[in-house]
């Protein structure tokens, strides 16, 4: 059986910045209420140049160099988003972008664990021999549906992309373990919904025409349910790589939230010096925040070969789930 090695990741983010000052002069909040509940300083939002193709191409292109592989030798690439640029989704446009002529191209929604959710699955499709070259990006654009006048919500997210190169090797499989895991009973704790807003009549059939609402988050929930269920989904990915919290050297979360992160670090024991975070620049990415944090902790050489990472992803949904991999 084939296994699979991470060869290359990289990142893309707009250029535009929104710090917790701009937000104040926005909504009724301030840089110490933001910084001190969500740890985030500042997010950068894409502008109407910028599309979720263009950033997700750019994190891709990155992620080729590194693994040193030609957009002509991927055979599957993954999109993880809940923002496509368009609704059928946006993967075929990224490799349209990349000149990926010979791969097939997917877009996978799941949220905040999108991109642990497209790990799991392009490795499937590495270890049955279907794909030796495989693309994996997460990517959102949430600024496009947030509400910019609620101030429960507009404070904690950002945008961007990340990218990751999955390749097949006949040595050592590098994901260990994983666990995936979903609750629609909770799915009103976050949602980003279609609300029909009129009605038409075809021939004599009726129909609903309508559009999406903005981001509605319970956000006490949403903290509740992730300080108490990504620790468990991390302990059982562990236990399925035969491994304990003690040998992880780098704890990656989803990039939600400063208070959770140092919340589950502390619930598995893991010490703050391995918890990878960059949340103060970029805010909540979604699916994109876990491969941003990856690629600037490979690149800072934080990360080394040979390391063992744990990530965790949770969100809408509900959905969460972690992974184990070997760098
Ligand atoms: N500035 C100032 N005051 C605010 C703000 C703000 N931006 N937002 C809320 N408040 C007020 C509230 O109105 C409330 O006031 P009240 O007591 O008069 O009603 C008070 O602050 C406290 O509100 P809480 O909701 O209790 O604040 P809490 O400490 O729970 O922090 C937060 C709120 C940061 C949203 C927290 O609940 C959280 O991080 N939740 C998780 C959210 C999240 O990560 N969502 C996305 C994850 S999944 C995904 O990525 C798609």
């Amino acid at each position: 059986q084939q296994g699979i090695a991470i060869t290359g990741c990289g990142s893309a983010t707009p250029k535009q910045i929104l710090s917790n000052e701009d937000l104040s002069q926005m909504v009724d909040t301030s840089d110490e209420w933001i910084k001190t509940r969500t740890g985030i300083s500042t997010r950068h939002l894409a502008s109407l140049d910028n599309s979720l193709s263009q950033l997700g191409a750019k994190a891709a292109s990155q992620a080729l160099s590194m693994a040193g592989l030609e957009a002509s030798e991927i055979d599957l690439i993954v999109l993880a988003t809940s923002t496509a640029d368009d609704l059928f989704g946006s993967a075929c446009q990224i490799q349209s972008l990349l000149g990926a002529s010979r791969a097939v191209a997917f877009d996978l929604t799941a949220a905040c664990s999108g991109f642990v959710f497209g790990l799991i699955t392009v490795a499937q499709f590495i270890r049955m021999g279907v794909y030796r070259n495989v693309l994996l990006i997460g990517g959102d654009i949430l600024s496009r549906w947030v509400d910019w006048s609620d101030r429960n919500s507009c404070v904690l997210f950002g945008d961007g992309a990340g990218a990751v190169v999955c390749q097949a090797t006949e040595s050592r499989d590098g994901l260990l373990g994983f666990e995936m895991c979903s609750d629609g009973n909770y799915n009103s704790f976050l949602n980003l919904a279609y609300q029909p807003q009129s009605k038409s009549l075809v021939h004599e059939v009726s129909i609903a025409q309508g559009g999406y609402e903005f981001i509605t988050m319970n956000g006490r929930e949403v903290y509740r349910f992730a300080v108490a269920k990504v620790p468990e989904v991390i302990e059982k990915a562990l236990y399925r790589a035969e491994l304990g919290t003690d040998d992880v050297d780098w704890l990656i979360l989803h990039q939600a939230n400063q208070r959770i992160m140092d919340a589950v670090a502390s619930r598995l024991n893991i010490p703050d010096e391995k918890v990878i975070s960059n949340v103060a620049n970029y805010g909540n990415t979604s699916a994109a925040s876990i491969p941003l944090a990856l690629n600037e902790a490979v690149r800072n050489g934080k990360i080394q070969p040979g390391n063992i990472i744990a990530i965790s992803g949770f969100g809408a949904g509900l959905t969460w789930g972690a992974a184990i991999f070997q760098w």
